[in-house]
């Protein structure tokens, strides 16, 4: 594919998040321009030092809602006036959810919508944004999915829930749109802050030695290698549109 490509990444400065900026560093080099949303500048300075892809930066509050479509736009303004071949959002930013209670303990709707908004709202702006930018230019929207997207695991139905919903989402978008790329993507379990946070605080026996036996097995897959073999299965493009495809599975 002639001309530069243009990556946009999410929850660029975490353990997914930075697997994905090397791996595209390494697949697409000076061809690649690449967004890095994140919040925290100097660990994004050192994850790309040496990059030969271009990279430009912007910390983005995913959380905060007002003026989100906005801060949106200002991600994708980053290129504007630039001629990129396709573009690319790699939707990653996510939050653990509390662990420590069962669905039946969330009766704060404050609570569960301040869950939502980061973890399923901002998710679907972030898009809608995007594919009103860059016309002309083939777009793939990938969403960073999760097992428990499909499987309903003891003490983490916010988390389960949003990643159900997001799934939906994106098929849905799918759908609609034959002439949009869409990925669902369950990059397997990975030992980053999420799971770190989930394995210490997780309240369900059956949940806790799920993680425990990954720890213990050293089953975790790897950031790098998981995140190499997304990018592999966007670029040959031969999967079908909406579906979800598992580490795992291929
Ligand atoms: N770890 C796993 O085993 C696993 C398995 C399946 C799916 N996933 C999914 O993979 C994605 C990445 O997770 P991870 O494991 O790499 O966890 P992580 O290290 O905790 O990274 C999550 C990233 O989300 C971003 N984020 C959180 N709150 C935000 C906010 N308010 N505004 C903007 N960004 C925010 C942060 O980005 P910045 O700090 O850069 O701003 C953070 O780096 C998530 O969607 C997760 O659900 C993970």
């Amino acid at each position: 594919m002639a001309g530069k490509q243009l990556f946009i990444v999410t929850g660029a400065t975490g353990g997914f998040g930075s697997a994905i900026l090397r791996q595209i560093n390494l697949l697409y080099g000076e061809d690649a321009v690449i967004i890095a949303c994140g919040r925290n500048k100097p660990k994004l300075d050192d994850v790309t030092k040496g990059f030969a892809a271009g990279v430009k930066h912007i910390s983005v509050d995913f959380a905060e809602r007002q003026g989100l479509k906005e801060r949106c736009q200002a991600i994708f303004d980053l290129a504007a006036g630039e001629t990129f071949s396709a573009a690319y959002l790699y939707n990653n930013h996510g939050l653990a959810s509390d662990v420590t209670r069962l669905a039946q303990d969330f009766d704060d709707s404050a609570e569960i919508e301040d869950y939502f908004f980061l973890n399923l709202t901002s998710f679907q702006v972030l898009t809608a944004v995007f594919l009103k930018n860059f016309s002309g230019v083939p777009h793939t929207c990938v969403n960073i999915s999760s097992k428990c997207a499909v499987v309903a695991f003891p003490s983490m139905s916010l988390y389960c829930t949003g990643k159900a919903a997001r799934l939906m989402l994106y098929k849905c978008l799918a759908a609609e749109n034959p002439e949009v790329k869409v990925l669902n993507y369950s990059p397997g379990l990975m030992l980053t802050t999420m799971t770190e946070n989930f394995h210490n605080t997780v309240a369900v026996d059956s949940t806790k030695k799920t993680f425990q036996a990954f720890k213990e097995g050293n089953l975790y897959v790897d950031t790098d290698e998981s995140a190499k073999k997304m990018l592999g299965i966007v670029k040959e493009g031969s999967f079908t549109s909406g579906e979800q495809i598992d580490f795992h599975d291929c």
